[in-house]
């Protein structure tokens, strides 16, 4: 195909995609909030840095392994890498090419925005084992781009692959066309053999943390003008458990329903109790307010959380206040989980514990806890750990 015909097809089939998003509200906000930049892919910044600076410097390498949780930023950043291969503007203009980002404007870049560009082939390996996709990629990976400079191979799932599509990527992987690069992301990188990590360059994508999770959901709340209260959205970052499309995704859903978001909608959406009302049941046990403690209990059951999953999360919350109480320069690793208003109630509870005290009610807890999960009694257990552990006892010196 002579590459007049490419671009207008290329365009064509742009126009159709973008007229379809337009049409069909549906666009998932986690697609649509797919970062552009790399300056705007969050919680990755030491992987961030190091391919911006090798985009600059003209040398982005022939074989990556992004790997780590889902919904952290893989398939965004292989994108971006190959936008920033093929970047037109980048080409011809080296002030904007020192940048170290794609110019998202250009035929190259959009084309990747859309998915229709013919240099950036997705191969999803869970589909089929990748066998045929991988067949292709032998047969094709040698001929020139189609359009831009590179050929870029995004090969998803890649733990997915079969033995024989390893040894056909490993000798691409020896012996690479100049043009070629191969992009694998996986969320298994345990499964994927040595001879394979070794030749590529491996970067983790960690989780991210509740407080850049709750910047990004913000952000998009703003931009799509969703009217939802700060506490639902941190119960929405909660939820997203370190996942960034989780969390949008979520986000997503309680946009649907059209109507001002308050926590216990979305207490009811992700079956999770607020941050504040952990803190505020474990204030009581802290405490050893226990008529308290039963209240709260009894008024969570009636709001009809899931009080296994809530016994979860406050186990958790203490067990993070003890061990903040035993060393506390844990309230940096902390950060990851907690905004920096739940980082001040934890450390609040941080005089009340005693360590002796604390390890026995958490044992009490985690007892109930599995007890809780197979029995038909949803709140007993962990109303019998409470009682056990807050009632006064003889001689326990405990009020
Ligand atoms: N590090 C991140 N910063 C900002 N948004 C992110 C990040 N990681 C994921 N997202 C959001 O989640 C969506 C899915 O991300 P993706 O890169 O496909 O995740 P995966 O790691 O599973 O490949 C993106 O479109 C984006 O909206
Ligand atoms: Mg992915
Ligand atoms: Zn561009």
């Amino acid at each position: 195909m002579n590459k007049g015909l490419l671009a207008t097809r290329h365009s064509l089939l742009a126009t159709c995609y973008l007229l379809l998003n337009n049409w069909c509200m549906a666009l998932a906000l986690y697609r649509k909030y797919r970062p552009k930049q790399l300056g705007e892919v969050l919680g990755q910044e030491g992987n961030i840095n190091l391919l911006k600076n090798a985009a600059r410097e003209g040398r982005l390498g022939h074989a990556y392994l992004f790997y780590g949780p889902r919904g952290t930023g893989k398939t965004t950043t292989a994108r971006l890498i190959a936008k920033l291969l093929n970047c037109e503007r980048r080409r011809t203009d080296t002030t904007f090419a020192q940048k170290g980002e794609p110019c998202n404007d250009c035929l190259a870049c959009t084309a990747v925005d859309t998915q229709s560009s013919f240099d950036v082939i997705e191969i999803d390996a869970a589909s089929n084992r990748g066998i045929d996709e991988i067949r292709n990629l032998k047969e094709n990976i040698a001929t020139a781009p189609a359009q831009g400079t590179h050929k870029i191979y995004i090969i998803d799932e890649a733990h997915m692959l079969t033995a024989p599509a390893w040894n056909a990527l490993l000798k691409t992987l020896e012996e690479p066309p100049r043009h070629a690069v191969l992009i694998l992301a996986t969320t298994e990188y345990e499964k994927l053999p040595p001879t394979i990590t070794s030749r590529t360059q491996r970067f983790l994508f960690k989780k991210l943390s509740k407080t850049h999770l709750m910047e990004k959901l913000r952000q998009i709340a703003k931009l799509e003008k969703i009217d939802i209260e700060d506490e639902a959205l941190e119960i929405i970052a909660a939820a997203g458990e370190g996942s960034a499309r989780d969390a949008e995704s979520l986000l997503d859903q309680a946009a649907s329903w059209g109507e001002k978001i308050d926590a216990s909608m979305v207490e009811e959406l992700t079956g999770r109790a607020g941050m504040k009302k952990v803190h505020g049941f474990a204030a009581h046990i802290l405490k050893k307010e226990l008529n308290e403690a039963l209240v709260a209990l009894r008024k969570l059951a009636d709001e009809g959380h899931n009080m296994t999953e809530f016994t979860k999360e406050l186990i958790h919350y203490l067990r993070k206040t003890l061990t903040l109480a035993l060393n506390p320069n844990l309230r940096d690793a902390y950060k990851a989980d907690f905004t920096d208003e739940e980082l001040k109630n934890v450390s609040s509870l941080v005089p009340l514990i005693q360590t002796e005290t604390c390890i026995a009610l958490l044992r009490s807890l985690i007892r109930g806890y599995s007890e809780m999960r197979y029995s038909p009694f949803a709140t007993i257990p962990l109303e019998i750990a409470l009682i056990e552990q807050l009632s006064p006892k003889p001689g326990s010196g405990l009020k």
